[in-house]
């Protein structure tokens, strides 16, 4: 039998694009998260389903067993990579896990104090071969961490300025993946993926304002103000700091550069910021 590419993360935002693309295009699928349950709820009986969760270690042994190909991302609450995602990439390779494409940050080289930096130096340092997926902020945080504010207040609330953000959506994620993981020659290669329009968020909140028929406004916060508020909000302080740090870096222009990295890599054009509002419109109704 032929090894399943492993995707971990597979119910979050950009791993469930990835099994989707793959299956789309034939492969054979493992997906791993912490709820089996719900993966086999989501994804029937296209594919294997197993229980990961990267701090349990007696999970690992089923969810690598046989792979040589895997998709692997931090979830976003993981800060502690020492602890809390090592064991798993040691264990990815001791099972024999040869290419590990890795869902990464655009501008990842300058800014050293996220997580990802230290997934990224690692996987390196154990020598698996990687594909970085350096991906720009996706569309979907929009209707993800930021729905609320956009449901009930109508609001966008991000220390952002006047900054501009070449905005990817998920789903162009997921398809790049899949031909990564799916075509040969991808291995030692990184990719900046971005999405082919650069918006400030005053132009993200009119072109919502237009799809939804009501008005969205942008709320520029400093970046101390929104760091306070968010915590206020119900956000733990650690994804309450890297998310201030992250939005303060695209302040000073780190999400502003554009590539054509998607349309290259899948034949076609990425998804616009217009089309995205108008398929998930019913996360702010
Ligand atoms: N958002 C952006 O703009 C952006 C841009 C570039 C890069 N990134 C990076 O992309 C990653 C987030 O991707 P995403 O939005 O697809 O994530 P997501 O939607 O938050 O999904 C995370 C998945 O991981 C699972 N998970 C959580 N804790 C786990 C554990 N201990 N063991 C195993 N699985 C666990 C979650 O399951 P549960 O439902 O059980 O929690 C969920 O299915 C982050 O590293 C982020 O920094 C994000």
């Amino acid at each position: 039998m032929s090894s399943p590419i492993l995707v971990i993360g597979a119910l979050g935002n950009v791993g469930a694009e990835v099994v989707k693309q793959i299956l789309a295009r034939g492969g054979i699928v493992r997906v791993a998260d912490r709820d089996v349950n719900k993966l086999k709820e989501r994804f029937g009986e296209a594919v294997e389903a197993v229980r990961f969760d990267f701090t349990d270690r007696s999970t690992y042994e089923e969810t690598f067993r046989g792979v040589k190909r895997m998709f692997y991302m931090r979830p976003p609450h993981i800060t502690n990579i020492q602890r809390d995602m090592v064991p798993s990439m040691d264990a990815a390779k001791r099972a024999g896990v040869t290419h590990v494409v890795f869902l990464s940050l655009i501008g990842i080289e300058n800014t050293k104090y996220v997580p990802h930096y230290k997934v990224e130096s690692y996987l390196k340092e154990i020598n698996v071969q990687t594909t970085f997926l350096r991906c720009s902020f996706f569309m979907q945080n929009l209707n993800t961490t930021h729905r609320r504010e956009i449901r009930e207040r109508n609001e966008i609330f991000v220390p952002v300025g006047k900054a501009k953000t070449a905005f990817i959506d998920a789903r162009d994620i997921g398809a790049v993946a899949a031909v990564v993981l799916l075509e040969d020659g991808h291995a030692g290669r990184n990719y900046d993926l971005t999405g082919s329009e650069r918006l400030d968020y005053w132009e993200a909140a009119n072109i919502m304002s237009e799809v939804l028929r009501r008005r969205i406004t942008y709320r520029n916060p400093n970046p101390l103000n929104f760091f306070i508020e968010t915590i206020h909000r119900g956000t733990s302080f650690m994804f309450a700091l890297v998310m201030t740090g992250l939005y303060t870096s695209t302040r000073f222009g780190m999400a502003d550069p554009m590539t054509d990295e998607v349309e290259r890599l899948t034949g076609r054009k990425p998804i616009l910021f217009r089309q995205y509002v108008m398929d998930y419109k019913d996360a702010w109704m």
